[in-house]
């Protein structure tokens, strides 16, 4: 997977990508991961990314001749899957888009600052839209990094124990058993003897409960989903 991102601040995705499972990911070259400056696209002597909105208004807008410019240089190299923008009122990012994104095999990742894009951006350019959560970020790179870690651990060959992120939270719509190591008992509190009773099909068995009793208890919409 190629993954290409466009950003005012590229200095904030350079920590998230440069260590564990991510950094692995582009070592083994499962993913190479592209930072684009969109202020090398910018305006004029200024290299102006950003104007103020018609019809009046507090904070400045993204416009849309840089942002144009980035994606045709790019879409002049390779073709693509998706152009995301990430912002707050997109489509909630969860584990199946996580799923299906991460069968993509190339994307762009656009991340908005100050109130936004130009509108004409997402009418004409952008193919998808995410959003993390209910909540609004200073910018769209945390929440491009958080996006690109989810699909990124799920592509095949990613994580050492090719089952690991199948038994992950959510991936069966339940949330994951309780897990315990060493040692068995910490003050008094005990791992559940079942688990070191060494019978894998009763170990199985009470882990698929406890998924189930968690999901209920914690998050029972997911059941009904
Ligand atoms: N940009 C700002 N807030 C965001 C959010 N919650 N999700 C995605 N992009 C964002």
């Amino acid at each position: 997977m190629r993954i290409d991102i466009i950003t005012l601040l590229p200095e904030l995705l350079v920590s998230p990508f440069s260590a564990s499972i991510v950094k692995r990911a582009q070592e083994n070259s499962s993913v190479s991961i592209h930072l684009h400056d969109l202020r090398q696209y910018g305006l004029n002597k200024y290299g102006q990314v950003d104007d103020y909105p018609y019809g009046g208004g507090a904070g400045m807008v993204m416009m849309i001749e840089p942002i144009d410019r980035c994606l045709q240089d790019l879409k002049a190299e390779r073709n693509y899957d998706a152009v995301i923008y990430m912002t707050p009122d997109g489509e909630r990012l969860n584990q199946k888009l996580a799923n299906k994104c991460s069968l993509m095999e190339n994307i762009i990742i656009l991340c908005g600052h100050y109130k936004g894009v130009d509108q004409r951006v997402r009418d004409h350019l952008v193919t998808h839209e995410i959003s993390i959560g209910d909540f609004v970020l200073s910018g769209g790179e945390l929440a491009a990094a958080v996006f690109c870690d989810s699909i990124i651990r799920l592509i095949p060959g990613v994580l050492g124990d090719e089952s690991s992120a199948l038994t992950d939270s959510f991936q069966d719509n339940l949330l994951a058993p309780p897990i315990y190591t060493r040692p068995a008992d910490y003050k008094g509190w005990k791992i559940p003897e079942i688990l070191s009773s060494g019978n894998t099909p009763a170990i199985d068995a009470w882990r698929i409960q406890k998924a189930q009793e968690r999901t209920q208890h914690l998050r029972p919409d997911l059941l009904n989903d």
